[in-house]
């Protein structure tokens, strides 16, 4: 049975996370391409070093930044995810809470919250943490580039996304109570979680009708 949205802990959703690191790296893997084709362009705006993948899962995103030659970390909390990481030979990963980072003030060019990172985070209390302490860490004419799922994306993108996340459940064994817990962003509605987080210049990088909302924001 699906749980109340509402109800969801953080304790929950990093257990579910922890539950299915494996099969949803793989995924993650699989799709590095199409990952790397949206990075391109972001990577092609903000030129200078040292970038931070916040949330960073298996890391995938963080290997592209440093295939891409870019001198890149890469910060996650859940020990699965680490392993995940580890076992695939990714470098620059750090256990950390991306809500108390072990960075100073002004340090990174750009940080991405990347593959639907930010809106499952439960309560949006949470959410603002991470987004505040993104904003300390990153330098004033910095950039942190998020992906959000949109809430206006046509029926076939949707379905895109629902058979990704059916994919990885599946293999996983894990049918969680969690499997349908997504939080579909209107672009206003996510600028508004971005200004609350510390943000106030932004920079559209997908369409109105794509899946994920790619959204550049400065302090
Ligand atoms: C949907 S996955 C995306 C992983 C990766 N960015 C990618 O694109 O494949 C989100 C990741 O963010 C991590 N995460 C969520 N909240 C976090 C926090 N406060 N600190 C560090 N990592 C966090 C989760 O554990 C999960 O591994």
């Amino acid at each position: 049975m699906k749980k109340d949205p509402r109800s969801i802990t953080l304790v929950d959703q990093r257990r579910f996370i922890g539950e299915i690191a494996e099969a949803y790296t793989g995924e993650r893997f699989a799709a590095a391409s199409s990952i790397q084709e949206d990075l391109a362009a972001i990577l092609a705006k903000v030129s200078d070093d040292p970038l931070l993948e916040l949330g960073a899962g298996g890391g995938v995103v963080l290997e592209l930044l440093r295939k891409a030659g870019r001198s890149a970390w890469g910060v996650e909390v859940v020990d699965e995810m680490i392993l995940q990481a580890r076992r695939r030979g990714v470098k620059g990963m750090i256990q950390a809470d991306g809500c108390d980072l072990p960075f100073p003030d002004a340090r990174f060019a750009l940080i991405t919250l990347w593959g639907n990172t930010l809106g499952p985070i439960p309560g949006r209390d949470n959410r603002l943490r991470l987004l505040r302490e993104s904003s300390r860490v990153l330098r004033p004419d910095g950039w942190l580039a998020v992906t959000a799922l949109n809430r206006f994306a046509g029926p076939r993108r949707m379905l895109k996304q629902q058979e990704f996340s059916f994919r990885f459940q599946l293999q996983s064994g894990r049918w969680s109570s969690l499997s349908g817990y997504n939080r579909y962003y209107t672009r206003g509605q996510l600028k508004r979680e971005l200004r609350e987080g510390g943000f106030s210049r932004f920079r559209i990088q997908s369409g109105f009708t794509d899946y994920m909302h790619i959204l550049l924001a400065g302090k």
